[in-house]
């Protein structure tokens, strides 16, 4: 089984082989065979071929034998049974073989531009059964009689030397429905009868008048083309062509005076263009209801009345292009209500033609129009393609209104500027053709704010005025993908030095250079200005502050040394009224404290020094109270000028009190001694120190009590931390060296008590031998 299967596919591949080999050993000298491929070719044109091919492959399905010398078809042909077109034109025949008979396939004969002079010749393509189309155009045919085929459907016999088109001209057609006579000297037509026609074509020929009741044998006639018959008028004031079925007619180029349709009730394409129609009466097409397309561009046209298109409910396209149109009545289209294409180009009119029409498409070129009010599509309610190109506009309307508009062109008028609203109100524009107009200034964008849709703006053969920081915006607008413009159709007239080249190369440099970074750097001069403006803010409140809080420090430190010298001035009191008892008690000498240190001779006794100090201190302080708010300034350099006074004295008051010197060394190595004992004390350690010294008194007690008491008192607000002032800075230094040595006093007891807040003297432990070392005292808050 499986070597049966084999073998038998072996053969047939090898079957296959052969007959492929033979059908391409017996492809003809000179031709192309394409037997492989579907209809099966072979293509033999214009090869200088004299005789009809032999042996050509019988199964070839397209011969196309066309353009060579053949001047005979012998009966080799018959082979040929598989044959459906054969191509014979451009050749020398005189007429087909009397014997075709095997050619049962053959549907479609071409044999035009022969040298056939009689249809008998050729009466063999009866024997034809599947014959549809002959092409029988250019040849010596005088007349169509004696063709006769049951199934040819079409005939081209143009351009013949046909003449007549006699009654019985077609009778052995019985299928025809398809018949070109173009170009032949065609005169006239006496009622030629074919029961099938639909298609007559008798363009290019010489008619020159047709009867009503040419075309009443051909009752199935749809088409008729009778185009370029010059001399050709069908239709006079009494009578016109007629007839019942005929649904296209193509009469351009003839002698038309009128367009004569109303015989032809079925019409719905008819074309009368390019012939001498001046008058259109009205009503005159009203019999043409079925009328859709109606050309009758290219006559004398000069006048539409009200009611010319009266009627024409189904019409779509009207074409009215090259008339002589200047004026056509408003109402001239109000019963087209289907209408499309509304062509008025190539007229004359002079303004926008006020028209009430549902036309969707108005093409109103090459015309002379220069008024276009903005009103003028209110009553094209439909209007979405206006074709205004080639007209005198200068400008465009303002608010020129259409919901519906989409496609509006006015190219090559003379435009020269274009308004802020011309396309405002144009909400569904989406092409705007400009070009070949005198458009010099960029237009701002933004008079395109309302056209969403758009999409083509065509700006191209204006003369732009090149000012590259006024192109930009535009040129950005224009040509951001998607690109509504080509930006290489942009080119620049003026200035003189880049006339010719595009935007974009005119500007290259200074839209790089001077365009692109100004916004840039208006961002970042915005950012700077912003940056400045919140760091001014921020400084001037954070000064605004610091200055608040010093001047309330200030107030502070004044209203603290107020009360410092309040406290001090109430202490140096109440010390004085001690000192004064204590004095008298310990040694007797009142005298002493109230030295002057005016008075003094000779340098101080250390009792006096301190004396002197707290007696010029307390004076300050009277002194400063008595100001509330002097400057502590003033007081401070009075103070100092004390000071240097008690200065220059000091050395004369020293050389005349040596004994005095010597008893208060004495006094002092005791305190110094008690003060020992005492120096790490707190106030009880104090407070049994002083219960050991024998010379301490009740009273003296009583007083230590009650300075105790106020220093508690008015420790709270000592202890808070001051800002650093000069003088505290001072004060702080002072406060280092008073620990360093023991000092003595004559009020030493109350320093104790009031441990490292009390008085404090400072003193050289010896004193130089000559000379003297400053010494004085210091008081500590
Ligand atoms: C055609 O075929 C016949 C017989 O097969 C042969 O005698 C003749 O020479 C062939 N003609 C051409 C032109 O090849
Ligand atoms: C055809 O026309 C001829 C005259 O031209 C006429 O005698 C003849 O009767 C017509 N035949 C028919 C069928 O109309
Ligand atoms: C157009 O209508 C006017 C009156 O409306 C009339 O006088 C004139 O003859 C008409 N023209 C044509 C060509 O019908
Ligand atoms: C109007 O007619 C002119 C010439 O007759 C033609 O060039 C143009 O294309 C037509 N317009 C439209 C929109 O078809
Ligand atoms: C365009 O509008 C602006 C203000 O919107 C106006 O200043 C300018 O004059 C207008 N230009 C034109 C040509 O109407
Ligand atoms: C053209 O000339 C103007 C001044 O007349 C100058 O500002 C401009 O840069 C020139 N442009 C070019 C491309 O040379």
């Amino acid at each position: 089984m499986r070597h049966h299967g084999v073998f038998l596919s072996s053969l047939i591949t090898w079957l296959t082989i052969l007959s492929v080999t033979r059908c391409q050993s017996i492809c003809p000298d000179r031709c192309l065979c394409h037997l492989n491929q579907l209809p099966r070719t072979i293509e033999c044109s214009n090869q200088g071929i004299l005789t009809f091919p032999e042996n050509i492959s019988d199964v070839v399905e397209n011969l196309d034998l066309s353009s060579n010398g053949i001047s005979e078809i012998t009966n080799e042909v018959n082979r040929l049974i598989d044959l459906q077109y054969l191509n014979m034109a451009k050749n020398q025949l005189k007429s087909l073989p009397n014997d075709i008979n095997e050619l049962r396939k053959l549907r479609k004969l071409d044999l035009s531009h022969n040298l056939i002079v009689n249809t008998a010749d050729i009466a063999s393509i009866s024997q034809l059964p599947s014959l549809t189309v002959l092409y029988i155009s250019r040849n010596l045919l005088p007349d169509l009689k004696g063709l006769t085929s049951e199934v040819l459907q079409a005939v081209d016999a143009g351009h013949c030397l046909i003449k007549e088109l006699g009654n019985d001209s077609l009778n052995g057609l019985s299928a025809l429905n398809t018949l070109s006579l173009t170009g032949n000297p065609l005169k006239s037509i006496r009622t030629p009868v074919s029961e099938t026609l639909r298609w007559l074509d008798m363009s290019d020929c010489a008619l020159n008048y047709l009867y009503p009741d040419t075309f009443i044998g051909f009752p199935e006639l749809e088409e008729l083309r009778l185009v370029n018959n010059p001399t050709l008028v069908y239709s006079t004031r009494y009578s016109t062509l007629e007839h019942i079925k005929l649904k296209r007619l193509d009469v351009s180029r003839c002698n038309l005076d009128r367009p004569g349709l109303h015989g032809l009730p079925s019409l719905t394409q008819a074309r009368l263009s390019y012939n001498t129609i001046r008058l259109l009466p009205d009503r005159i097409f009203a019999k043409n209801r079925q009328l859709t397309h109606l050309y009758l561009n290219s006559n004398n046209l000069a006048l539409l009345n009200a009611s010319t298109f009266e009627g024409l409910t189904k019409l779509q396209i009207l074409d009215l292009s090259a008339n002589s149109l200047e004026e056509i009545h408003k109402l001239a289209f109000q019963d087209n209500i289907d209408l499309r294409l509304l062509n008025l180009s190539y007229n004359s009119l002079h303004r926008f033609p006020y028209l009430m029409s549902l036309v969707t498409t108005l093409d109103l070129s090459f015309n002379l129009i220069n008024h276009f009010r903005a009103n003028s599509l209110e009553d094209l309610s439909r209007i979405r393609s206006l074709y205004l190109k080639d007209n005198n506009l200068q400008s465009l309307p303002r608010s020129l209104n259409s919901r519906t508009l989409r496609i509006l062109d006015v190219q090559r008028n003379r435009l020269v500027e274009l308004h802020n609203d011309s396309f405002a109100e144009l909400p569904s524009l989406q092409k705007v053709d400009l070009s070949g107009n005198r458009l010099t200034e960029a237009m701002n964008p933004n008079i395109f704010q309302n056209n969403l849709d758009l999409k083509i703006v065509r700006l191209d053969d204006n003369p732009w005025r090149c000012d590259c920081m006024q192109l930009y915006d535009t040129f950005v607008y224009l040509t951001e993908p998607p690109p509504k413009t080509v930006a290489s159709t942009l080119i620049c007239q003026s200035p003189a030095n880049i006339s010719g080249y595009s935007w974009e190369t005119a500007c290259f440099d200074e839209w790089n250079t001077n365009l692109y970074y100004p916004k840039d750097r208006t961002w970042g001069m915005v950012m700077i200005s912003l940056l400045i403006l919140v760091v001014l803010c921020g400084s001037v409140v954070s000064i605004k502050h610091t200055l608040k809080i010093k001047r309330r420090v200030l107030e502070q430190r004044r209203q603290m040394e107020l009360t410092e010298e309040r406290e001090r001035l109430r202490r140096l009191q109440r010390r004085n009224q001690r000192i004064e008892e204590v004095e008298i008690e310990e040694f007797e000498a009142p005298e002493e404290i109230r030295i002057n240190p005016l008075e003094l001779v000779g340098p101080p006794s250390y009792e006096e020094a301190v004396q002197m100090r707290r007696l010029v201190h307390s004076m300050d302080a009277l002194n400063e109270i008595s100001i509330e708010d002097g400057t502590l300034r003033s007081i401070n350099s009075m103070d100092n000028l004390r000071t240097k006074k008690r200065r220059t004295r000091r050395p004369r008051k020293r050389t005349q009190s040596e004994d005095d010197l010597l008893r208060r060394e004495e006094r002092r190595q005791e305190r110094i001694r008690r003060e020992r004992n005492n120096s790490s004390g707190n106030i009880c350690d104090t407070d049994q120190l002083h219960n050991t010294n024998p010379r301490t008194s009740s009273a003296r007690r009583a007083r230590r009590h009650s300075i105790m008491d106020e220093t508690l008192e008015s420790s709270s607000s000592k202890d808070r931390p001051r800002p650093q002032t000069p003088t505290s800075k001072k004060r702080k230094r002072r406060h280092v060296l008073r620990n360093e040595h023991v000092t003595d006093d004559e009020d030493s007891d109350v320093q104790i008590m009031r441990s490292n807040r009390s008085i404090v003297i400072k003193e050289l432990k010896r004193e130089p031998k000559s000379g003297y070392r400053e010494s004085y005292v210091e008081r500590e808050s």
